[in-house]
């Protein structure tokens, strides 16, 4: 029994290891060269902001963006998006950026492992619910990325999260063919739809990133190509649950309350939480987690409580009554010890005092009733 559950928890913190997803910051000037590097050689990069403060506030960085649409983030996705490694400088690589002066470059970028990333086409990626040990976060991109994308069959991504989750879809890079004269008439075209809504569809870039949240707990990602091989990026997805998904009651209770934040559990009449003793349970939702042991402790029926507790109930004495058994057990064996220790120690004032009695033969204490002292 022992062996094979170490053996699963020491497989799960390895797989773990490996399957990660790991943040950096890096701030450079503009003019110097920038190395982002994944530390393991089956890690990508994934660009997740990169700005430029000019240390001029006449610097013509502004104007540029604003006229000519000129984000760093985007020359640094062309360059370092679904890579292990690369280096990146700021005036040379992202055209125009060399008359914007000094500055402070900062890129926030994540590392993530290959088994974090989905790369597969027509795939189901299901989110581990509340009662369950999983990973609620991960990579989408198309097969070929960053270097091109396939065509001809729909390539196809269904996420679903446990009921009242919701899940974060973060565009990261987008890269398909449009039209000649215009960038907005897609040939093909990346699709978020939810229930067949379409909540987004583009074939460009995004800036500032796009991030979009569903209501619901399913959402469909398809990437749509004309011809069979397109010599473009493709897509990147950042996907991650947002909130908690309702918990299963506990045996004898029910969920009275939820809202995003909180939810409340009552135990049937006459039943109570078995470590608490309470009838009303409030958890907290945190990010995608629940603040709190799950699954919930059971309610136990709260007469039978103390019977459960002095191990008189014949059938049935769950791990909890155990525990509460224990409880009691241990104060009750103090007791009883500290009794007997009384006992010894009045029989030896006894003893003494007789013998005190004996040498001084004071008549007054000798008539002392000895029944007063027991
Ligand atoms: C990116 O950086 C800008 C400027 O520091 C900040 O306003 C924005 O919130 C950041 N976005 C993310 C996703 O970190
Ligand atoms: C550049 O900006 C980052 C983030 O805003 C900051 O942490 C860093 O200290 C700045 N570096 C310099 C040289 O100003
Ligand atoms: C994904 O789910 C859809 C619909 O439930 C199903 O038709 C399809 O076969 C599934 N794909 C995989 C790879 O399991
Ligand atoms: C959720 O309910 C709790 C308890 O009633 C309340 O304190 C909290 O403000 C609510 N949160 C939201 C987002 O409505």
């Amino acid at each position: 029994m022992l062996w094979p559950s170490l053996i699963l928890v020491l497989f799960i913190s390895i797989r773990n290891s490996f399957a990660y997803i790991e943040y950096v910051e890096v701030s450079n000037c503009a003019s110097c060269q920038m190395m982002l590097t994944c530390r393991h050689l089956s890690s990508v990069i994934a660009i997740f902001n990169a700005t430029f403060q000019p240390y001029d506030d006449e610097s013509s960085f502004f104007d540029d963006v604003h006229r000519f649409q000129l984000f760093p983030r985007l020359a640094l996705n062309r360059r370092c998006s679904g890579v292990n490694h690369c280096s990146f400088v700021l005036t040379e690589d992202c055209p125009g950026a060399a008359r914007w002066g000094s500055g402070n470059f900062t890129v926030k970028f994540a590392c993530v492992s290959d088994r974090r990333i989905r790369r597969y086409c027509n795939d189901n990626i299901t989110l581990p619910g509340p009662d369950v040990i999983g990973i609620s976060e991960g990579l989408i991109r198309n097969p070929g990325y960053p270097n091109y994308y396939l065509g001809k069959e729909e390539c196809r991504w269904r996420i679903r999260a446990p009921p009242l989750q919701q899940i974060k879809l973060t565009i990261l890079d987008l890269s398909l063919i449009a039209t000649n004269n215009d960038p907005d008439d897609c040939v093909d075209l990346f699709e978020v739809k939810e229930v067949d809504n379409s909540i987004f569809s583009s074939c460009n870039e995004q800036e500032p990133l796009r991030e979009l949240i569903t209501l619901s707990d399913s959402v469909d990602i398809t990437l749509r190509a004309s011809e069979s091989l397109v010599a473009r990026r493709g897509v990147l997805v950042h996907y991650a649950a947002v909130g908690c998904a309702t918990p299963a009651s506990p045996k004898d209770g029910y969920l009275v309350y939820r809202n995003d934040s909180t939810a409340v559990f009552t135990c049937s009449v006459g039943y109570v939480f078995a470590d608490t003793l309470e009838r009303n349970r409030e958890i907290q939702c945190q990010g995608h987690r629940w603040q709190e042991k799950l699954p919930l402790a059971n309610c136990i029926k709260l007469s039978s409580t103390l019977k459960d507790l002095f191990g008189k109930s014949s059938g049935g004495v769950n791990m909890t009554a155990k525990e509460s058994f224990s409880d009691v057990l241990v104060p009750t064996i103090i007791i009883i010890m500290l009794f007997i220790i009384n006992t010894i120690i009045l029989f030896f004032i006894y003893q003494y005092k007789k013998r005190k009695t004996a040498l001084y033969t004071e008549e007054e204490l000798g008539t002392m009733p000895v029944g007063s002292l027991g």
